[in-house]
């Protein structure tokens, strides 16, 4: 799983419409096949042996889904074979040659992340500690990078108030964690840091086009802070 700028919202849909700041935010702009990944050079991180431990451990918990059958999250157990007949050749090629454990599940996706924060200590208990954040970011992202570094860190603080203002105002004091043990606080944070990061990131790192420049105009209308979804609304 990469570890990196991803803006889930944006994905595939953005249609060259308009150069207009003020956007129907229903109807994003398409811009066809354009990557907005290209957008803001993500900085090379060294994140050591965080993910190579972290995959190991998400290959874990999918090895306790599928042993003790988790509940709510376990996979489709359907053993009935006329539905397996109905398969196209293509569907069950796919399927032998991709064990049942290997595709990568919506837990998956909350608890990788959570992982990669207490492997780099940027998470201490269940608490996040900006002192260690900011110490990593400047040790492990490359020199030539540097530039991004501080704005990252803002992008945390500001997450980090944002969502717990948020909780705050709804009188959450955690989120309920998932049966296999992860809080989808790190993950939420992650994308709003994502998020954040792409709305202010460095002019040396912008790519100054003009499908960025729309699709960072769209952002900044329609997606603001804190840029996730909280399992609050
Ligand atoms: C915005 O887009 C939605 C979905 O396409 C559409 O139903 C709606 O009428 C649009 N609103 C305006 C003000 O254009
Ligand atoms: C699938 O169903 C079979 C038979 O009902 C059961 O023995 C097996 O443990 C189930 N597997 C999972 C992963 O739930
Ligand atoms: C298997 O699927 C068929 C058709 O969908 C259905 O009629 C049958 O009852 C199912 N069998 C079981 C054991 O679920
Ligand atoms: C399998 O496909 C046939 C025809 O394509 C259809 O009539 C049948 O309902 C399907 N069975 C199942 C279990 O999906």
């Amino acid at each position: 799983m990469k570890f990196g700028f991803t803006l889930t919202i944006l994905s595939t849909c953005l249609f060259a419409n308009s150069h207009a700041s003020n956007f129907n935010c229903s109807a994003p702009p398409n811009l066809g096949l354009f990557d907005i990944h290209s957008c803001c050079r993500m900085p090379e991180i060294d994140l050591g042996e965080a993910p190579v431990k972290c995959n190991a451990y998400i290959n874990t918990l999918q090895m306790q889904i599928v042993n003790n059958n988790v509940n709510g999250i376990s996979r489709n157990n359907n053993t009935n074979k006329s539905d397996e007949n109905n398969k196209t050749e293509e569907e069950k090629t796919h399927q032998q040659n991709t064990p049942p454990h290997v595709d990568y599940p919506a837990f998956a996706h909350i608890c990788y992340p959570e992982c990669i924060y207490r492997e780099t200590i940027s998470m201490t208990e269940n608490e996040f500690n900006m002192e260690n954040i900011k110490k990593f970011l400047s040790k492990n992202i490359n020199k030539r990078d540097k530039d991004i570094v501080p704005q990252i860190v803002q992008s945390f603080e500001t997450c980090l108030n944002n969502i717990n203002n948020a909780m705050r105002a709804a009188g959450i004091e955690t989120f309920e964690k998932l049966p296999v043990g992860c809080s989808p606080f790190a993950s939420l944070l992650y994308g709003c840091v994502n998020a954040e990061t792409f709305l202010h990131c460095p002019k040396k790192m912008w790519n100054d086009d003009y499908y960025c420049n729309v699709a960072k105009k769209f952002e900044e209308q329609c997606n603001p802070l804190p840029h996730v979804i909280l399992p609050i609304s």
